[in-house]
């Protein structure tokens, strides 16, 4: 069994590779990385040491992902980052589903037998913009599965630990932010999790045996949640000062936003994530991650420890 991955060189990607490495899921020589870039990079030499063969891959350039999958009977795709091709409501193979598309066209071509898809841990349907891509792929992948043309999994990974700052009205500056209120369009139950957890249960489904997880559709979350506004007192309580959450329109939030400097494509497009944290769907009871965990003696990591190591 070998198995292609893309995007190992990113956060999500990377965290998965490493906790396929650290816990020995899969054998090295078994993984065939793949990126976009040049592969005479020294972020690789790690890769070359460990002798996981490198291959050349771009969503852009089909014939680079024939060639890459190539004698691979998995694959692990990897939403592809280049968000600005969803904006402006684009019409359906404009968007990010584009790229995955042509990944999972060119693993179709090259043999590969079983596509892993990470989706996000919204709801499906979705109010949210961001899902948009996803679940276009999510309906590819299961209309491809109905021909019997490839097997699928569909994983939707919970919200990364270190993205609350986007949630909480780009509250990139960290440490260096003076606000003292935040403003955001809506507020509701969140089920944050961090990297190396949601990475491990993805690495834990890779290595199983392809039917174990085929013909699946689940989220990798943890199921305790999180408000807005609980982030908002544990930044109060980690800066020790009170940090206000504020609620406005979602028209008031793309022009506050905007006037300061944010895209507005970008703003407009973030903005319909409140109206589904609104509606909820960001509370995940899926108990496949905890499980996943537990099973190997770990429990998830807290968010309140998140902030506080990112605000240090
Ligand atoms: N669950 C969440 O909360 C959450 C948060 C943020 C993002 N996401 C999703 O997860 C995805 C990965 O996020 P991340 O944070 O891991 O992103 P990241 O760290 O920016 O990594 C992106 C990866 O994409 C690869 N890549 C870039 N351009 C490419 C191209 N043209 N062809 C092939 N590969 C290309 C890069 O690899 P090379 O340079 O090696 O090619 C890189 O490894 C995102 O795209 C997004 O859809 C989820
Ligand atoms: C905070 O400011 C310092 C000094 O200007 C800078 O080096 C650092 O990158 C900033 N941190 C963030 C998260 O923006
Ligand atoms: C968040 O995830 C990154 C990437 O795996 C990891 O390096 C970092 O330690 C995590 N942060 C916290 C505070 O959990």
């Amino acid at each position: 069994m070998t198995i292609a991955l893309i995007s190992a060189t990113g956060k999500l990607g990377g965290a998965v590779l490493s906790a396929i490495l650290e816990n020995e899921l899969i054998d090295p020589k078994d993984l065939v990385v793949c990126t976009s870039s040049d592969l005479s990079d020294s972020r690789f030499d790690r890769l070359r040491s460990q002798s996981i063969p490198l291959r050349q891959a771009n969503f852009d350039d089909p014939s680079s992902l024939v060639e890459a999958y190539k004698g691979c009977d998995k694959l692990f795709l990897v939403s592809t980052p280049r968000i600005e091709m969803d904006y402006n409501d684009a019409p359906l193979w404009q968007g990010r589903e584009k790229h995955h598309r042509a990944a999972i066209d060119a693993a179709l071509e090259a043999g590969v037998q079983h596509i892993y898809y990470t989706s996000l841990g919204f709801g499906n349907p979705s109010k949210a913009s961001v899902m948009r891509a996803h679940i276009r792929t999510e309906k590819y992948l299961h209309d491809l599965e109905r021909e019997s043309r490839v097997r699928i999994t569909i994983i939707r990974e919970g919200l990364y630990n270190e993205s609350w700052p986007l949630y909480f009205g780009y509250y990139f500056g960290l440490m260096n932010e003076t606000r003292r209120e935040v403003v955001v369009a809506g507020d509701g139950p969140i089920s944050w999790t961090s990297i190396p957890d949601m990475a491990f249960g993805t690495a834990k489904v890779l290595a199983a045996p392809s039917q174990e997880w085929s013909g699946k559709s689940f989220h990798l979350s943890q199921k305790k949640t999180r408000t807005l506004h609980d982030i908002a007192d544990i930044v109060s309580k980690v800066r020790g000062e009170g940090i206000r959450l504020k609620i406005v329109s979602r028209k008031d939030y793309e022009d506050f936003y905007a006037e300061r400097g944010t895209e507005r494509a970008s703003v407009e497009w973030w903005s319909s994530t409140y109206d589904a944290l609104e509606d909820g769907e960001c509370c995940i009871s899926d108990p496949t991650l905890e499980d996943l965990l537990e099973d190997a003696g770990r429990s998830p990591k807290p968010l309140e420890e998140t902030i506080a190591e990112m605000l240090k």
